[in-house]
């Protein structure tokens, strides 16, 4: 990436994980010049929204899939079939879980089981169906199965972005078994690990088939998308399941309301068609390997962390990888600041991923830049870090060890900079170059 001043950037952030082979790859922007040849107009039922719901189907092993436009309306969708089917509104999520921008996934809940609205504007009604309880704990178990009787779903971001390691493989079995003998809706929410984890997402890294999955992201590869996908009971409740023309069949089921003015947008269609084409044909592979390399760079980064006793780990799930401040203390969203400085493109807090173009290069720019930006910091003395007993920190000598007494100007009205390494450094105003300040050489 360049941004408006000529900086090159390696991207990490790439499009919020919805690039998962990386800016504009041929093989899309070749399906999406061909379909803006042939028109991109809306309305009539377009032939590749069967050619992508029927991938879908293939690479996740569900009986249907259904589109729109992002994975905040796949949820919308979702929740509205589960209670379509179960003719029941209560539905639990859990604490630190995102689905989405929908009011009534915008919610917190308290010990006492109250659930409220966690953001402005939102009605404290639209979250009154919605029963919230902590991820992957044995006291969540208990309560889902005291309210089996009255719930619709169990919506599950199987693994949270925000806690990319905690992966709780007998919860998520314990709560199949559960919500299945009950006739409960389980919906997986793998806008972020669909297709990413593995062609099968989280359900096959679990080992489990929700009754609905929602999708997004890598499914449209960089074009706004989201599905819907799982089981004929559930799914028909969009369309009054399968018939056809020219014998007795009709839709039977009973059908919810669902559409949008630009579900199954033709760029969607083609650049989704592309995407899912493309993890067909170089098979489970793909996803291992860009896993594989995930797992590597933040082994890489973590080693650094440990060796220096940063107050700093990071977690990775898939190629999704998360740096987290593992306590509070004054400055530390400089990190990210001086990161992006060093040529990453990273957001304060955001989820990062890996994809599959980014090379052992970019790999290792990513690392060096991380240490260049810790060390710079090491040198200001603005992070927790272990000290040797000559006062030094303890790490690997990178190109920003100078150290500049920052507290005080060496002469008077000079002002804090850095240098062209990215150092601190004082300047003064030049006198040659009015307006223009020069280094004050220490
Ligand atoms: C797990 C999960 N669900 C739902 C959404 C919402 O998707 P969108 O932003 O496409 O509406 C997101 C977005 O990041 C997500 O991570």
């Amino acid at each position: 990436m360049w941004d408006i001043d000529g900086n090159e950037y390696v991207d990490v952030l790439n499009g919020f994980g919805s690039n998962m082979f990386g800016h504009s790859p041929q093989f899309v922007v070749d399906a999406l010049t061909k379909q803006l040849e042939q028109g991109y107009e809306v309305g009539p039922q377009h032939p590749l929204a069967g050619e992508l719901t029927q991938l879908i189907c293939e690479l996740t092993g569900s009986d249907r899939a259904a589109l729109c436009n992002t994975g905040s309306e796949a949820v919308l969708g979702a929740l509205r079939m589960a209670r379509t089917v179960t003719g029941k509104n209560l539905v639990v999520a859990f604490n630190n879980s995102y689905h989405g921008i929908n009011d009534e996934v915008i919610v917190r809940g308290t010990k006492k089981l109250k659930s409220m609205p966690a953001s402005a504007g939102i009605m404290p009604g639209a979250v009154e169906n919605m029963l919230i309880l902590d991820y992957g704990t044995d006291e969540a178990l208990q309560i889902i199965k005291q309210h089996l009787h009255e719930l619709a779903a169990v919506l599950v971001e199987p693994v949270q972005s925000r806690m990319a390691d905690f992966q709780p493989k007998e919860f998520i079995t314990q709560l199949r078994a559960m919500t299945q003998e009950a006739d409960v809706a389980l919906i997986f929410d793998e806008v972020i690990t669909g297709f990413r984890y593995a062609q099968g997402g989280a359900q096959e890294f679990y080992g489990v088939k929700a009754d609905i999955a929602t999708y997004g992201k890598v499914c449209g590869g960089g074009m706004p998308i989201g599905a819907m996908a799982g089981t004929k009971k559930y799914m028909d409740a969009l369309d009054g399941g399968m018939w056809q023309y020219g014998d007795a069949s009709v839709p039977e089921a009973g059908v919810t309301y669902f559409a949008g003015t630009f579900v199954r947008h033709p760029f969607a269609l083609a650049a989704g068609v592309a995407s899912l084409q493309h993890l067909k044909t170089q098979g489970p592979q793909l996803q291992q390997q860009l896993n594989a390399k995930t797992k590597g760079m933040v082994e890489q980064l973590n080693a650094f962390c440990y060796a220096l006793d940063l107050p700093i780990a990071f977690t990775n799930f898939a190629s999704l990888f998360k740096m987290k401040y593992k306590h509070e203390y004054p400055f530390s969203e400089f990190l990210f600041h001086l990161w992006r400085m060093n040529g990453v493109h990273v957001l304060d807090g955001f989820p990062c991923f890996l994809t599959t173009s980014h090379t052992e290069a970019d790999v290792q720019f990513i690392v060096d830049a991380f240490k260049k930006s810790v060390n710079e910091l090491i040198a200001l003395d603005l992070i927790p870090h272990k000290k040797t007993t000559n006062g030094q920190a303890k790490t690997e000598p990178v190109a920003v060890t100078k150290k500049v007494d920052v507290s005080k100007p060496p002469v008077p009205n000079a002002r804090l900079g850095k240098d062209p390494q990215g150092n601190p450094a004082w300047f003064v105003a030049d006198p040659a170059r009015p307006g223009k300040f020069m280094m004050v050489q220490q």
